[in-house]
Parts: structure tokens; C-alpha cells; sequence
């Protein structure tokens, strides 16, 4: 199954900064329904690349609980190929092919009990936490804190909105902006002093490897279980001129004749047909895990590896500390050795929202009076923009 591309139409265009673009997109009225999103979500974008058509994602910096007009962000990626395309070339009117909105970078719906929302944000990574942000603003009371780290001033995206934010929300939304030129890079130890009730909140994290790993690891010498922080990873698909084959014969690859699949609380058995992902093998099978790109870069198709041992194809939406932890995406996964092999669609160790909740309700309800006890709370936070 492909992804399928609808076309819109870029209504304007605006210079966020030298390096990155925003552009609002018009979705034809038969495609609304489809094109509705949470914020947080993305676009595959399809665009012809010399003999190539490539994809690439964006995630939609617009707040679909605001009514506004569907927006990306584009910041140049040196080198990169669609990034500066779209900088220098697209333009109002021109029309563009988008996938509709798909990922699991989202709020938590059954997250009402005011549990405090950390978001960290640098450089582009601001695109789909600003949605975030105003989404949580508009529709949860949750104490919220931001920290957005450039390298300077001028390099900051949506700096008048987020500016904006903080001033028509000061006493729940606490923003830190941290600039490279001027504090220096940014610190486990400037993260771990933001942390207030990190027992009982959620983490949101995006941006360039090194800054998320940072965040991560900081979280985690905080004590913060990695249930409750999710991680969007901004990777390019291997273009088809790019791909190299990794020597690994497929056919020799053992494989048991059946495997285990848990997802939605219950385990279901799914025969494997060799050659197969194993994405391909639940559909066959009538199950539905949550899935997007199918190519190995959107991560929407995280499993946790049980028992067993799987090839993948490509993982680009994986770190190397999430392969370590056992995480595999199921649409470039195939069984690798003979052993009972067991996937678990549900794991809360890989950050999904959708994954998260039964075991976030239990702790939500556990936590229910720390939550209005962290919402009090929430009301002394005091604006501060660090500069
Ligand atoms: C879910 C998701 C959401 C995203 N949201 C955003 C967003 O909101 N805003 C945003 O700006 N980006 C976002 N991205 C990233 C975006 O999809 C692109 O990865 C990014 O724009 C770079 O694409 P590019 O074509 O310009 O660069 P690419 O051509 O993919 O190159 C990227 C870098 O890798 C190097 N490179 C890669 N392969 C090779 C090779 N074989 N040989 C030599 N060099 C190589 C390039 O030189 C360059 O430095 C998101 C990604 C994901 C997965
Ligand atoms: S569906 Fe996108 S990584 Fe598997």
C-alpha cells in the first residue's frame, strides 16, 4: 500500500527567517474531511527531483484547534535537496503534492488532569511544537513550559508568535529561550533546572540529533520514565539514487512461521509469508498497527521486540539508543532468525501517544490530586524570556 498525494495550493509564502519558510497551504473543500489533523502531525510532500520523485515530511506548524490555515515550516538543510528547493522556488499559487496529515507526535487525549506539558524545541524543530503549544493552550489548562534554543536571535522561527503566546498566557506558560551565541550550548544542567513535577508531566522533544539527545538524557538522570516523553525525529528518506544495499541476503534469513503481534491490549498470532515485512504480513491479516510512510523514516510503525530477532531494511526514524532498546519499525522489519518471535505495538517505551494511553490513564487517575495540585502550581509560573 502507497501513500496516495492530493494536490493543494500554496496560498502564501513567508520569510520566517534567511534560512526557513513558512507556507500556508489551501486544501480544496472535498478534501477537508481528509486533510483534518492533530496538532503535531505532518505532511508528506512529493516533489520531482531530476528523474526521481522524492518525499519528504513537514510538520504542520498551524493549530488545527485554532482554525488556522494549514502552514509548514521549511528550514534550509545544507546540502540538502528539497529544503533549499523550497526555499528558493515555490512560491503563492504554485500548486504541491501532500499526502494528508499522519504521525504519532500528538497530545495525549486522555491527558485532562492538568499533568504540566515540557516542551523543547531547537531550530526547526519548533515547527510542530508550536502547534503543540497552541493546541494545549486552547484546549487542555495544563502549566506549560517551553524551551526553544537557536543559535542566536535572528536565527529564531515564529519569534513574534511565541513572544505573543507567552504574553497573552503569563502565569501557565513559562518560556526559556536560549540562544548559543550568547549562554553558550545548552546544558543537561539548563534542562534539569526547568523540571517541576516531572513525575506527573509530559516531555515533548524536537530537534537537531545532538539537542534531543541531550534532552533525553537529561530527562532520564531526572528519573523521568520514558513513557512519557516523545521524541519526533526530522529524517529524510533514503532517495532512490542514495540507497546503497547492505550485503544482507534476504532469502537466507531464518524465519519462525508465525509471529505475535500486541496491539490494542491483545495478542494476536500472524502468519509469516517469507519475503514479507512484517507490516505487510499483519495487514494480510487483517490488522491495522498504526503505520504511515511505509519507507522507514516517519516512525509511526515503532514496535518493541520482545522475543526474537528482526532485520531491518532502513531505519532512519530510529536512534541507536532506540534499536538498542529493542524498538523495530514494522514496515522494514523481517524475521531473522527462527526463534518465537514477539512485537509489542502497545509498548509505551518508544513515546507513542496513541501507546501511552492505558497505562497513562492508570497513572493519571493514581496522580489525579498531585494534577490539580501541579494546575495551582502551574498558576505561579512565571513568564521568563532569557536572552
Ligand atoms: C516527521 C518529520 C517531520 C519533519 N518536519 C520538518 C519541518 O517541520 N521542517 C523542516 O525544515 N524539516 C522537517 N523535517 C525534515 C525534512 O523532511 C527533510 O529531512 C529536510 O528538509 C532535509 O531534506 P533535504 O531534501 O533538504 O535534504 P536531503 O537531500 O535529504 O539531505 C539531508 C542532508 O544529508 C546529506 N546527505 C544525505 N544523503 C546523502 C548522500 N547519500 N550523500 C551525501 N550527502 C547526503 C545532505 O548533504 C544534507 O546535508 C521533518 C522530517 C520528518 C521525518
Ligand atoms: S510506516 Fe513510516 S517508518 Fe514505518
Amino acid at each position: 500500500m502507497s501513500v496516495a498525494f492530493h494536490e493543494l495550493q500554496v496560498s502564501a509564502v513567508i520569510r520566517e527567517t534567511t534560512e526557513c519558510t513558512s507556507f500556508e497551504l489551501r486544501v480544496p473543500a472535498p478534501l477537508e474531511e481528509a486533510f483534518r489533523y492533530r496538532a503535531g502531525q505532518h505532511l508528506t510532500l512529493e516533489l520531482p527531483w531530476e528523474r526521481f520523485k522524492l518525499t519528504r515530511c513537514y510538520s504542520l506548524s498551524s493549530s488545527p484547534d485554532l482554525g488556522e490555515t494549514l502552514k509548514i515550516g521549511v528550514k534550509r538543510v545544507a546540502g540538502g535537496r528539497i529544503s533549499n528547493w523550497l526555499n528558493d522556488n515555490l512560491k503563492a499559487g504554485d500548486s504541491i503534492m501532500a499526502s494528508v496529515p499522519e504521525g504519532r507526535f500528538v497530545l495525549d487525549p486522555n491527558t485532562r488532569s492538568g499533568a504540566p506539558l515540557f516542551l523543547f524545541a531547537a531550530g526547526s524543530g519548533i515547527t510542530p511544537i508550536i502547534a503543540l503549544l497552541k493546541s494545549a493552550l486552547a484546549t487542555t489548562k495544563r502549566a506549560i513550559i517551553l524551551l526553544y534554543a537557536n543559535q542566536d536571535e535572528g536565527s529564531v522561527i515564529y519569534g513574534p508568535e511565541v513572544r505573543q503566546l507567552a504574553a497573552a498566557h503569563q502565569g501557565r506558560l513559562a518560556v526559556h529561550l536560549h540562544f548559543d551565541s550568547t549562554n553558550g550550548y545548552l546544558e543537561q544542567s539548563d534542562v534539569r533546572k526547568l523540571l517541576h513535577h516531572s513525575d506527573i508531566a509530559e516531555f515533548y522533544i524536537c530537534g537537531p540529533e545532538p539537542f534531543m539527545e541531550l534532552v533525553e538524557k537529561a530527562l532520564e538522570e531526572a528519573g523521568v520514565h520514558e513513557e512519557l516523553i516523545y521524541i519526533e525525529r526530522f529524517v529524510s528518506p533514503v532517495d532512490p539514487d542514495r540507497a546503497r544495499p547492505d550485503g544482507v541476503d534476504e532469502a537466507s534469513l531464518e524465519s519462525p512461521g508465525r509471529f505475535s503481534l500486541w496491539l490494542d491490549g491483545r495478542s494476536r498470532t500472524v502468519p509469516y509469508v517469507k519475503g514479507k515485512t512484517l507490516l505487510e504480513c499483519a495487514q494480510d491479516a487483517g490488522l491495522q498497527p498504526a503505520h504511515s510512510c511505509e519507507s522507514g523514516y516517519c516512525g509511526s510503525c515503532m514496535a518493541h521486540v520482545n522475543t526474537g530477532k528482526v532485520y531491518m531494511r532502513t531505519h532512519e526514524a530510529l536512534s541507536d539508543r532506540d534499536i538498542a532498546r529493542g524498538v523495530a519499525l514494522l514496515c522494514q522489519s523481517l524475521p531473522a532468525s527462527s526463534e518465537p518471535l514477539e512485537l509489542d505495538c502497545d509498548s509505551t517505551s518508544f513515546r507513542a501517544a496513541s501507546a501511552v494511553k492505558s497505562s497513562y490513564s492508570k497513572r493519571a487517575s493514581r496522580f489525579a490530586a498531585l494534577g490539580v495540585f501541579a494546575f495551582m502550581i502551574a498558576g505561579t509560573l512565571i513568564l521568563r524570556l532569557v536572552d
